[in-house]
């Protein structure tokens, strides 16, 4: 595959249908909150694509040591929750980098909803290629990256590590949440990853820590979640189910199947046992 075959784009990322629908989220918002101002931590329930809430949130505060002086990037910021939560919890700086743009417009939207417009930057964009200059400073800047759920869908680790290699500080902290080869795919398994989590191929665990190496990073920690992530999505698409009617009088069937379409999927991927999920906590290089 050419490397810009590796680029996904607004059009092929759809297949997974995380990514239709997005008028739910402005729906269920309106619904909740009406028009007044919003509270990050309650709106964490509604905009959060990743797993295990705001407790993973609350890991990387810790991991990076995050306050009112340091400046995070989130790769693929999806709705800005992850971001929002980040800086609200520990005053940091977040830049929110999403590469799609109804989803990058939502999270914007949806940080001035909450008043953290100061402290949360949206820019939209490709992680692989992004112009850093556009951030009004160059690169290496940041003390922290933050991507959760992302990698996934970008075959090409060595250039999305040498990516964010570049846009941190030394020393900086990468801190990671992703999916990993534990053994070999089933065809169907491939198929439903490519298409259903939009995910043409994933490392082994050697392979992941070996791309981390070039790529400049040290003390790398990689801790295997996917005994947890398997409970998680599936105590998920139960939860789901047991909301449909109220799901569906809110949101219409179409987008009741199509989530519940993706959330299955996921299950059963962990349940086949050869989907690791892994939790990467590592620093780039001091030279
Ligand atoms: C599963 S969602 C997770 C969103 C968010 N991190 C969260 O946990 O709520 C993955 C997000 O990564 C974005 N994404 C995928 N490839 C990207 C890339 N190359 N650059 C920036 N964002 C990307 C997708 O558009 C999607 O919104």
């Amino acid at each position: 595959m050419s490397p810009s075959q590796d680029v996904p784009n607004d059009d092929a990322i759809k297949t997974m249908k995380l990514y239709t629908h997005v008028e739910r989220i402005q729906r269920e918002v309106k619904s909740r909150f009406g028009s007044e101002a919003i509270d990050p931590i309650a709106l964490s329930e509604i905009d959060c694509m990743h797993y295990e809430g705001n407790d993973a949130i609350e890991d990387v505060i810790q991991a990076i040591n995050l306050n009112s002086s340091s400046k995070v990037l989130d790769v693929g910021s999806g709705f800005g929750g992850v971001a929002r939560v980040l800086s609200a919890q520990s005053k940091c700086t977040t830049v929110a980098m999403e590469l799609q743009s109804d989803i990058h417009n939502c999270a914007e939207d949806l940080t001035k909803r909450c008043n953290l417009s100061d402290l949360v930057k949206h820019v939209e964009g490709d992680v692989l290629n992004y112009d850093l200059s556009k951030l009004g400073d160059g690169p290496s800047t940041f003390d922290g990256l933050v991507s959760f759920l992302v990698f996934l869908h970008i075959p090409d680790k060595l250039s999305l590590l040498n990516s964010c290699a570049n846009m941190l500080k030394a020393g900086g902290t990468l801190f990671v949440e992703d999916y990993y080869r534990r053994s070999s795919f089933t065809d169907a398994e491939l198929e439903s990853l490519s298409t259903d989590v939009f995910c043409q191929d994933l490392p082994t665990q050697d392979e992941y820590i070996a791309a981390l190496e070039s790529a400049g990073f040290d003390n790398i920690q990689f801790i295997d979640k996917t005994k947890e992530w398997a409970t998680f999505v599936k105590g998920r698409l139960a939860k789901f189910e047991g909301n449909k009617e109220s799901f569906i009088s809110s949101h219409g069937e179409p987008t009741y199947a199509s989530l519940h379409y993706f959330y299955k999927s996921v299950v059963t991927l962990f349940v086949g046992g050869n989907l690791g999920g892994v939790r990467i906590i590592a620093s780039k290089k001091e030279s």
